[in-house]
Formats: C-alpha cells, structure tokens, sequence
C-alpha cells in the first residue's frame, strides 16, 4: 500500500515554495546517503515556478542530483514547446548540476526512437529494473491526464517498457512519456495542481478512492511510495473535505 497524503495552499506561490523544499530535503536526503537523487520533472506552468524558485535556493548539492523529464513533446530541445527547453531556461542554466547528470527525452528523434532511446538511457543509469525515482513531479490536466499518459491512449496498457511513445489525439501530435510502471514504482509522487480549471477534475480523482481509467492520474499509486497531492485553494475549491 502506498502513503498518500493531500495538502491545500492558500496561494500558489505557497504551493510553489512547499514544493521547492520537498525537492531540496529529498536532494539532501540521498546526499547524505552519499547516493545521488533520481528526480523525474515535469513540464506545465507551476513546476516552471517551481524550477524558478529551486533555481535560488542555496544549499543544494546539485553534484548529488540525477535529473530526468517525465514526458516530452517531439520538437529540439531548443524549441519553445520543449519541456527540456522550459527546464533549462528556468532552472539548468543557473545551478551548477554536470552535463552527464542530466537525462533528456530527445524529442528530435522520431517517437519510436526517441521513446527507445530514453528506455536506453534509464536502463543504463538506473541498477534497478524498472528504475526507481527519489521523486517524480506531476503535473494533471483538465482532462485528467498525466505526464503524456492521456485518456484513451495505447500507453495505458503498457506493463513492461519504462517509456514509450503515444499519440495525442487531442493535439494530433505524438510525444514520449513515462509508464506507470516507472511512475508506480518511485519513493515519492508529487501532483502539483493549481488554477481553477482543474478543480472539477481533482474532485473525480480524489473523492473516489479507486482507479479511473479515463482518468489517467488517479491509476497513479505507487507501490510502496508515497503519493502526495498539492493544491491550491482554487484548485480545491470543490472538494468536501
Ligand atoms: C506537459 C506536462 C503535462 C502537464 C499538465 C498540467 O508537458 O504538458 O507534463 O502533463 O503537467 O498538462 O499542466 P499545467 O501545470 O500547465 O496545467
């Protein structure tokens, strides 16, 4: 059985800052383990102030950090739509983490080989199959959605690769996500949900304790791990308790 645990923020800029010490204890956590930190980071509008806050904080040990996405769009890393791109710009470019600590999706490739080729790099840079992140931020869509595990998509089914490609209907385009094998499978699990477009959807998931298929971020239930939800208050504004 997994730990859950729920927790609402007045604003979002509460939320942001809870969430930059979550990453910076689970930094220093393994740090002191003398392991380095596997951390999956996931694209939308509030990690980008998370990556921005993080990118301030003084007293990481970003030596100690292993940085991966959860999903990618198929466009160069130097694209505007890149999730690598956002994270770069926002926080990469200003803390001192090495090159070959940092995992991107290459969304340059076709999403077969992208997909392929990011299996690749988790299975060389992980010991365990399948590999097992300190912490994996998420991020959920209106629609319920996750990383790029959308509703109806083929990659709902996948129970053996770590990472595959999926087409997005709803954006006639294809992109590169992590599995819920993967995501079953991390210590820790952080939603990160705020705005008042989604609080119909966080009412579906979180008042109903079970799965729902159509809603891909309620399968996500670490096994063993930890599932945290972070609100804000617009964002909970329709939950009963
Ligand atoms: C992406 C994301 C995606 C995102 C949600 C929520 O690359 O699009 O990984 O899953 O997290 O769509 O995005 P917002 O936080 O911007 O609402």
């Amino acid at each position: 059985m997994n730990k859950s645990q729920k927790k609402i923020f007045q604003t979002k800029a509460d939320l942001v800052k809870a969430t930059v010490e979550i990453i910076a204890k689970t930094i220093h956590e393994a740090d002191k383990n003398n392991r380095t930190c596997a951390i999956a980071l996931s694209g939308g509008s509030t990690p980008k102030d998370v990556y921005n806050a993080l990118a301030k904080k003084q007293e990481i040990n970003w030596q100690a950090v292993r940085l991966y996405w959860g999903d990618e769009r198929m466009v160069p890393p130097d694209h505007a739509d890149s999730n690598y791109r956002m994270t770069k710009e926002a926080l990469l470019d200003h803390v001192a983490i090495p090159k070959e600590n940092i995992f991107r999706i290459k969304g340059e490739l076709s999403p077969e080989e992208a997909a392929r080729n990011y299996e690749e790099i988790l299975a060389q840079s992980f010991n365990s199959s399948p590999p097992v992140f300190d912490l994996v931020l998420l991020g959920l869509g209106d629609d319920g959605h996750t990383a790029s595990l959308f509703p109806s998509t083929e990659i709902l089914n996948e129970t053996q690769r770590s990472a595959a490609e999926v087409f997005v209907p709803k954006f006639d385009a294809w992109r590169v996500s992590l599995t819920y094998p993967v995501l079953n499978h991390a210590k820790q699990i952080l939603f990160l949900v705020a705005g008042k477009s989604k609080a119909e959807v966080v009412k579906q998931i979180l008042e109903n304790p079970k799965p729902q298929m159509h809603l891909p971020a309620s399968v996500v239930s670490p096994v063993g791990g930890m599932l945290i939800w972070f609100l804000d208050s617009s964002a909970a504004a329709m939950l009963v308790s």
